[in-house]
């Protein structure tokens, strides 16, 4: 969870546009305003007054980005997207669904980081993405219109390949959200055909939904769990032997998926199951191949592990070879690094929390919340769900690069 997702391939930069343009903007007080030459303890009421001085100039900055910002959402909704000034000053930014509340999130991380008492080292990308998160929430709780919040499961609510176990603190939380008669889905790219499978993975929080007495069961009934990134659709069930029953794809498929054939499937995980054996041999993977009803991908051998740059040249190779196959144009994919794997899976999360959205009964993209780990890149799937504020809904980056 350190650096492991912050690679900065050509195609990575492109959602870190909007983040690397304000730490841009920050540098310029920071550079005229810290105190490098200045010895500490003789100097400290000066220190603490320079500090003050740049939290001022960096919020006054933040809320000048703020301002921008809710004149490119004013553009959106006035259908003249594409006009803002902030489109100009960062081409590759998408669509905001919530006003960012950058200059009370910058203050409040600045109490936290400490980024304006900070002499050496600038506001960084991570404090900037850190802020943006909080001004996200900000945004979303002071609007308090939010109806669905969407988690992606590793790295977001238990570690790499692990389970969410019966102490994990995110329970409570997560019982808290339903409570309120929030709707809740996990969307994971873990692709099973059963509940069963499930359970094992979600088992804590499955078990406490169960136990719980003070939920209603409308309340439970918001719980749901979309699989292999837009392919199965679960929901609580507390009278179900795993807690979870399948929903049947009429009650919850968009109208496009059902153009997604089985014939198109199986060449698109042909295709990407030929490039994947390709780079394995080329590459020299410790690998081997799963291959599954809608997804493909490898996985080490047991007891190996493959090189970031392997995974991220594999993904990067499966991707292009897809997307210039014919059935590449015809049906939506998302190819990622895991961590330790890499796979190809049919639709992406942006689908998924588009279904998750329609099954209760059309929640708007202004009134759902996304948070997952991968989000710099276009080879990263909670990237697919945010869109990198390019297709989806709001999004928070929950641990990159931390
Ligand atoms: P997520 O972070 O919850 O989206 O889960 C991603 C992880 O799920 C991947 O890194 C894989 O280790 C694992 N996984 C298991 N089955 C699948 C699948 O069918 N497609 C993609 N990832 C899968
Ligand atoms: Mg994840």
């Amino acid at each position: 969870m350190t650096t492991r997702y912050r690679v900065e391939y050509a195609l990575k930069l492109v959602t870190s546009w909007l983040i690397e343009w304000i730490k841009g903007l920050l540098a310029v007080p920071f550079v005229l305003h810290s105190q490098p030459t200045v010895v500490f303890h003789e100097e400290s009421l000066k220190l603490a007054a320079v500090a003050t001085a740049t939290q001022k100039r960096y919020a006054e900055i933040m809320r000048d980005v703020e301002l921008l910002i809710n004149d490119h959402i004013d553009h959106h909704e006035s259908n003249r997207p594409g006009k803002s000034k902030l489109k100009l000053l960062v081409p590759a930014v998408g669509q905001f669904f919530t006003p960012l509340l950058l200059e009370d999130a910058f203050i409040y991380q600045d109490q936290r980081r400490q980024i304006s008492r900070r002499r050496f080292v600038a506001p960084s990308f991570n404090d900037i993405r850190l802020t943006l998160n909080t001004a996200q929430l900000m945004g979303l709780v002071r609007s308090s219109e939010i109806r669905l919040i969407t988690f992606d499961g590793d790295v977001t609510l238990y570690e790499d390949g692990c389970c969410l176990v019966e102490e994990n603190p995110v329970i409570p939380r997560l019982l808290r959200l339903l409570q309120l008669g929030k709707k809740v889905g996990i969307v994971t790219a873990a692709g099973y055909t059963k509940p069963h499978h499930y359970y094992v993975r979600l088992k804590g929080l499955l078990d406490a939904v169960w136990h719980d007495g003070t939920l209603t069961a409308e309340q439970k009934n918001g719980l749901i769990v979309m699989g292999g990134e837009s392919n199965f659709l679960f929901r609580y069930d507390q009278s179900a032997p795993n807690r979870l029953s399948s929903v049947p794809r009429s009650e919850w498929m968009l109208d496009e998926m059902y153009t997604w054939n089985d014939d198109d499937i199986t060449n698109l995980l042909d295709v990407a199951e030929a490039s994947l054996r390709e780079c394995m041999s080329n590459l020299n993977l410790p690998a081997t191949v799963l291959r599954k009803e809608r997804a493909v991908g490898i996985y080490p051998l047991k007891g190996q592990k493959m090189h970031r740059e392997q995974l991220e040249e594999t993904v990067l190779v499966a991707q292009s070879m897809v997307e210039r196959s014919e059935v590449g144009k015809k049906l939506p994919f998302c190819a990622f690094n895991g961590g330790n794997d890499v796979f190809i899976d049919i639709g992406d999360k942006s689908w998924g929390v588009r279904a998750c959205q329609r099954y209760f009964g059309g929640i708007g993209r202004s009134m759902t919340l996304h948070v997952g780990d991968q989000f710099l890149s276009a080879g990263a799937n909670d990237f697919k769900a945010d869109g990198g504020r390019i297709s989806g809904q709001n999004g928070m980056h929950n641990s990159l690069d931390s």
